[in-house]
């Protein structure tokens, strides 16, 4: 059995359904449901014996020892966090409530948990932290891509956060010897991310008409990894990884944010609007750029294609085409997930920037 913090939301569901076809191990999902948490994304499964879903905070330390004092996981795959830099960007404080002290209950607790095993059950087990390329900071357009040796350097109150985390994550392992391993990937997409993160946005945004914000000068490039390729990397370190290793996780897609626009418009004239009825480029609309905006992020994955035989399969053009598809097919989805906090906080987004 393993458990999984954060399953409910878009990496982390798209993880379990992953994990569910290709294995028959029982997952435990515990997720606090905050916004962009969404139960129903797993919702085929809730009839299977394979998952459980269990509501609850990773800060909740005494929670997390009752489920792994019951049901005894093999290893803990922490995707649990909150996850927008905008958001951090307004209200850091959840983000430090979660990612730093949410992540020290939890290593508390497991720790605590795994100190008091069988030593052939402590010597299986894993902790392993999911995190983020941002710690690193960002680069120039010479720069090679982030290695597992670059220093952190976050800019934002989000990925300070997670660097504050990963901090704790690898602490725990050199003090107590407790079996930590760290991903650090780069921007996922696929099916399921909540529509405030640039691909989904874009996409809906094209299908309801709405303006398409792009931050400054929309030159800022991203290495945009497709999400099942993230999971079989996940899975890859999970059997493979070894203990206080890090691994960073990239898709060998860079791409300036308005490259990726236009080929959304491009791919949706083509395919999908032979009436017209989306204006696509003419909604491109330049707003004012995000406080302290990394430039540029790009992911030297060469060592996680070396020891442990990853690399990605998906290329940009088949992951945005699965991408586009899934959103066109699933409306329903993202009617259901924005709900009213959504729509007030997008409001306030763009009338800030205008
Ligand atoms: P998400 O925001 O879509 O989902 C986060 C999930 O965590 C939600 O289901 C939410 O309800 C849950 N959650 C939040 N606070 C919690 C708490 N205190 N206790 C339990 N559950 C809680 O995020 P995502 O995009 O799926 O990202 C998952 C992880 O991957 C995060 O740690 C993020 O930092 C990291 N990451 C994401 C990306 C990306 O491109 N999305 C890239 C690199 C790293
Ligand atoms: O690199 C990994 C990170 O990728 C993760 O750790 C974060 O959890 C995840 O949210 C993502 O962070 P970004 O800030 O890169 O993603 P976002 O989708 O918010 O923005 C991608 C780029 O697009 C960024 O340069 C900002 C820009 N952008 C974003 C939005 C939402 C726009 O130009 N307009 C927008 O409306």
């Amino acid at each position: 059995m393993i458990l999984v913090t954060g399953g409910a939301g878009f990496i982390g569901s798209n993880y379990i359904n992953h994990f569910c076809s290709v294995s028959d191990e029982e997952v435990i999902n515990l997720d606090k449901l905050t916004y962009a948490g969404n139960p129903l994304n797993l919702e085929h499964l809730f009839d299977s014996k394979q998952y459980k879903f269990i509501q609850g905070d990773i800060a909740d330390k005494d929670l997390v020892l009752n489920i792994l004092s019951k049901y005894k996981p093999r290893a803990i795959i922490n995707f649990a966090a909150e996850s927008h830099v905008d958001r951090s960007i307004k209200g850091p404080r959840d983000f430090i409530l979660t990612n730093i002290l949410g992540t020290y209950e939890l290593l508390e607790a497991s720790k605590h948990h795994w100190q008091n095993l069988e030593d052939n059950l402590k010597n299986e087990f894993r902790f392993l932290h999911i995190s983020t390329d941002e710690v690193y900071g960002s680069l120039k357009s010479s720069d090679p891509g982030f290695s597992e040796t670059n220093q952190y350097k976050p800019n934002s109150p989000y990925s300070a956060s997670k660097a504050s985390s990963d901090h704790l994550v690898r602490a725990y392992n050199k003090t107590y010897g407790f079996p930590v391993i760290t991903t650090n990937c780069s921007n996922n997409y696929g099916p399921f991310q909540f529509p405030e993160k640039l691909i989904p946005l874009v996409i809906n945004n094209i299908l309801q008409n709405k303006e398409i914000p792009v931050y400054g000068n929309g030159l800022q490039i991203r290495d945009w990894l497709y999400v099942i390729d993230h999971c079989k990397a996940i899975n890859c370190v999970l059997e493979k990884g070894k203990i206080g290793e890090i691994y960073n996780i990239g898709g060998k897609n860079e791409k300036k944010n308005i490259e990726v626009i236009l080929e959304i418009c491009s791919w949706v004239d083509i395919n999908y609007n032979h009436s017209n009825q989306f204006f696509t480029e003419k909604l491109i609309t330049y707003v004012k750029d995000r406080p302290g905006h990394d430039s540029r992020y790009a992911i030297d994955n060469s060592k996680i294609a070396k020891e442990l035989n990853w690399n990605p399969k998906e290329t940009f053009e088949s992951g945005i085409e699965k991408t586009i598809k899934w959103y066109v097919d699933n409306q329903d989805w993202v009617l259901a997930v924005m709900n009213g906090e959504y729509k007030e906080w997008i409001k306030n987004q763009y009338s800030n920037k205008k």
